[in-house]
């Protein structure tokens, strides 16, 4: 299936299957709610009904949602460009129950979807669940785990309890409540049990069904809701990925027309390389260009799907808060591009027309005005390069002094010059 068939089918499976009502994503720019810097996750948009503030006509809901997990509670920037799985920008798959089905109709869907309809083999699907959180009165979510056991037939040993990490929170404050996490084992033996909630690639989380029962406070108290709430993320990415059986969400087709045109600006092809380790290791990526190279590929290719998503939702890169949090992420682009790709002249603002190409189907917003998005990333990309070629000759400039001055100083028998010279000078 293309990426394109995917979220069809996912969405169609809860429309025409399970009578969810298709709610189209909500900008990811959540200028009504000021705890948030960019939309997070899919249930944003569902606060108010989750809070009891708000009725809608349906009871069952399901979407794609675009979210930005950059600054705030949510933030995968520096993973981005290393890791196989994060971005700055994704699509969240969703299904949403308010008040209707509960934890045993959102996990037979689920497994259904999954193993049913996508054919995954159930043996390799891991499961974790809330261990509990006695101080708050949280129960451990025992009930769960029944289900996925009884119902679905997942063995005990393959389903596994976490702390904080099954507990699922928007922000400071908010809907939240214990969470159940599908994983998907792709070790050649389906031995990766151990790896559950770790950062072995080959066993990733894929679905997190969360149980919103209660509001946090600001003081870190719980309140319970009204009524029992069931909020499901997949990252889409994440579910082409093995659907496509690749072993990162940046080999999926979504990305293939990045590589292209980045190969066109740059005269430099993807090779689809990763570290080793998701830390960075400075001394082995020094040493690999092509390594170095492919992680510029990636971290462009996703700060500018973030960046224009962002921008055609009414966001603009500035010095404070969401603004602040835009400028970095195209300065982090740019200086990709110059120093790995040698791109010096402004070239972001260029793909914004892949990201229309390739996602403005399933978010039509995208073609009301590219132009404007690009024209923004062009100013924004020039005054940088001014900035930094200033940096440049500042640097240039105090480094010859400083070679100046040490031919001057007298030199350490291992031809260091002492602290005090330094200190002096
Ligand atoms: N809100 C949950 C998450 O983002 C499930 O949608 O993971």
């Amino acid at each position: 299936m293309t990426s394109a068939e995917i979220r069809k089918a996912f969405i169609d499976f809860f429309v025409t299957k399970h009578g969810h009502t298709f709610v189209p994503s909500s900008p990811v720019v959540p200028l009504n709610d000021p705890t948030l810097l960019f939309t997070n996750a899919g249930m944003n948009q569902f606060k108010p009904i989750f809070l009891g503030q708000e009725k809608r006509s349906y009871t069952r809901a399901v979407n794609t949602q675009k979210c930005i997990r950059a600054g705030g509670k949510h933030n995968d920037l520096d993973d981005v460009g290393r890791s196989r799985r994060h971005h700055t920008f994704f699509e969240m798959l969703g299904n949403w129950s308010f008040g209707d089905y509960f934890k045993q109709g959102a996990i037979e869907m689920s497994w259904e979807l999954l193993t049913r309809v996508w054919g995954l083999d159930p043996e390799r699907i891991h499961v974790s669940c809330f261990e509990g959180d006695p101080a708050n009165g949280v129960p451990r979510d025992e009930e769960s785990a029944d289900i996925w056991h009884t119902v679905c037939g997942i063995p005990r040993e393959r389903i596994h309890y976490f702390g904080k990490d099954n507990f699922w929170e928007m922000g400071d404050t908010g809907p939240c409540g214990p969470c159940t996490e599908i994983y998907y084992d792709r070790t050649p033996d389906k031995s990766g049990g151990q790896h559950v909630n770790g950062d072995d690639p080959r066993v990733m989380e894929i679905w997190n069904n969360v149980f919103i029962q209660y509001n946090r406070n600001p003081d870190r108290s719980l309140t319970v809701l009204p009524a029992k709430h069931v909020d499901t993320g997949m990252g889409f990415e994440r579910i082409c990925q093995v659907l496509q059986n690749k072993q990162s969400n940046y080999d999926i087709d979504l990305f293939d027309p990045y590589w292209v045109c980045l190969q066109q600006l740059s005269g430099h092809t993807y090779g689809g390389r990763f570290p080793r380790t998701n830390a960075p290791d400075p001394v082995a990526e020094a040493a690999d260009a092509d390594l170095r190279r492919d992680i510029a590929f990636r971290v462009i290719t996703d700060h500018v799907r973030c960046l224009t998503f962002a921008l055609t939702d009414g966001a603009v890169p500035g010095n404070e808060g969401r603004g602040y949090v835009l400028r970095r992420i195209l300065r982090r682009a740019v200086r990709f591009g110059r120093q790995q790709l040698g791109l010096s002249d402004p070239f972001l603002y260029q793909l914004v027309d892949v990201v229309v190409e390739t996602m403005g189907e399933a978010f039509p917003e995208l073609k009301a005005n590219p132009s404007t998005v690009k024209q923004i990333i062009r100013e924004e990309e020039i005054s940088f390069g001014r900035t930094l070629d200033r940096g440049i000759a500042l640097f240039i400039e105090a480094a010859d002094r400083a070679r100046g001055i040490r031919r001057l100083m007298p030199r350490m028998p291992g031809g260091c010059m002492t602290r005090s010279v330094f200190r002096s000078t």
